[in-house]
């Protein structure tokens, strides 16, 4: 049998048969959780369901961008498939062009004429060349496609402030200069509005290898050009820490001489040691169980920030985040660099990484999990004409009934890492609960209790799949999909079978 089966009941062990073609007595375990209705903690921000995407791979070139002549089907050059799968999630903002790719990215490539477009080398992923015809315009039509805002990272390492300053006078002005009669002539009359502005990437590493002060130092000299240029008044956003690197952003707000940014970017990736379908237990233990540190991360980082900042003017972002397994050579070599599989175990890891960020929604502005398409962490899968969405596609999917809700204080009794993981939120009488069982060898029979009203009605969809290297393939592209599932209102609360790797939201209609 190539499938554990799940078998429903209570009492204290289950039977199940597993992929690698032994049975064992599994636990069910007894689990409890608590949410307090009344427990605000903050609105959970839309932008912390952001993604990012890259010229990296067939991220861009190849995966989302095909080019209009492509065979491939197309909607004036943008994957069909790719648009019809992200626009029902309403993905709520898009990072582009990089990552290490934005400190060596000038725009003035990208605009203009795509056939006169320079051809220009992407010197951080692979030497090949790029013939530039995925540029700001385009990548704004892609925005507009998906419904995301876009966010614009710029060039510090290898760029100008006069470079960056004219971007943003490109995409804002609204018309009268000569940057933003181009833009007019190239397709474009009505300003872009550009909200999002990144001065740099990682220039603690390949932004420009800087020390903390030397970036401050840089930081100061572009945030003194990039203007509000017609409407739109910038969000910028400074490089901050690799993971939880307080000496990073301490030196950096040290430096900063009162040109605060907008917001500090914060980059934390979960390593994994295996390649993405041979996880072994331990590994994905160990990379599940990293989520406990990314929250602590959080929780550090603010509180570094608060000294500086005591009235949050400074939004911190996680700007990078996701699952980072092992390559596979030949899947590289076959997709593009940075290319791996999502299974069921990334999955998990996504719903944990949501988990955390609703719980933290007091102390967040944007969290982007990289990267939307055929690169690490992603949603969509592509290989020449087909296109497929990954399990961690559905995991936004689930979870973005969470976006706009205030998240509410939960407790759980599992103190085991990785263990259960629950994040709630509520607008009026809609409760949206996210429920994470992350154990490959444990059922869980959770009772969620609720204090400050009492649920009239309760829906629950599930992702799972008992085996955690499983994942969707081209060959069967619906192995993982969200199903129904059971969920019983008992007193003042709600019980639930969570099976071992599983993802389970629940939508509650709260009595009036
Ligand atoms: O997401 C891949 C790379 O990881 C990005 O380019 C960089 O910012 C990070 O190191």
């Amino acid at each position: 049998m190539n499938r554990r089966h799940f078998l429903a009941g209570s009492g204290a062990a289950m039977f199940y048969t597993i992929t690698s073609k032994k049975s064992f007595l599994a636990d069910l375990q007894e689990q409890r959780a608590h949410i307090d209705l009344n427990g605000e903690i903050a609105a959970i921000r839309p932008e912390l369901h952001g993604q990012f995407a890259e010229h990296l791979g067939s991220c861009v070139y190849g995966g989302l961008w095909v080019g209009r002549n492509s065979e491939i089907p197309n909607i004036n050059g943008y994957r069909k498939q790719a648009i019809d799968y992200l626009r029902p999630l309403g993905l709520p903002v898009l990072r582009w062009p990089g990552g290490c790719f934005a400190d060596d990215y000038h725009w003035r490539d990208g605009v203009g004429p795509q056939a006169k477009r320079p051809k220009t080398v992407n010197i951080h992923w692979g030497s090949y060349t790029e013939d530039n015809s995925f540029g700001t315009h385009e990548f704004v039509g892609l925005c507009c496609l998906i419904g995301a805002k876009p966010y614009f990272a710029g060039n510090v390492g290898s760029g100008t402030p006069e470079e960056l300053r004219d971007w943003v006078e490109y995409c804002n002005y609204p018309s009268g200069s000569s940057l933003a009669s181009e833009r007019g002539a190239n397709g474009s009359p009505e300003p872009f509005h550009i909200r999002y502005w990144g001065v740099g990437n990682e220039n603690w590493g390949c932004g420009g290898n800087m020390k903390p002060e030397e970036y401050a130092g840089h930081y100061r000299r572009y945030a003194t050009y990039v203007r509000t240029f017609g409407e739109t008044k910038p969000f910028l956003i400074a490089c901050g820490p690799n993971g939880n690197n307080a000496d990073w952003s301490r030196r950096f707000m040290d430096s900063i001489s009162g040109r605060r940014p907008d917001g500090l970017a914060m980059h934390f990736y979960s390593n994994g040691k295996s390649p993405a379908r041979n996880f072994t237990v331990e590994h994905m233990q160990e990379q599940l169980s990293s989520f406990a540190r990314v929250e602590q991360a959080i929780v550090q980082q603010r509180a570094l920030l608060d000294g500086y900042d005591p009235e949050r003017k400074i939004g911190l972002l996680v700007d990078e985040w996701g699952v980072w397994d092992r390559m596979v050579p030949e899947e590289e070599k076959a997709h593009g660099t940075l290319w791996q599989q999502i299974t069921m175990r990334s999955a998990i890891a996504a719903a944990l990484g949501l988990n955390v960020f609703h719980r933290q929604a007091d102390k967040l502005v944007m969290c982007n999990i990289a990267q939307m398409v055929n690169v690490l962490h992603s949603l969509l899968l592509t290989d020449g004409p087909r296109c497929l969405r990954t399990s961690t596609y559905y995991v936004f999917d689930l979870m973005k009934a969470h976006r706009s809700k205030v998240a509410l204080r939960t407790e759980t009794q599992d103190k085991a890492l990785p263990g259960l993981s629950v994040s709630a939120s509520r607008q009026g009488r809609d409760v949206a609960l996210t429920l994470v069982n992350p154990k490959h060898d444990s059922g869980m029979n959770v009772f969620c209790s609720l204090s400050g009203a009492a649920p009239a009605s309760a829906k629950a969809q599930i992702l799972h799949d008992p085996d955690f290297n499983a994942c969707n393939t081209f060959e069967n592209p619906d192995k993982i999909v969200p199903r129904e599932h059971r969920v019983n209102i008992s007193g003042s609360g709600i019980s639930l079978e969570l099976p071992p790797l599983s993802i389970a939201a629940v939508t509650l209609q709260l009595a009036s």
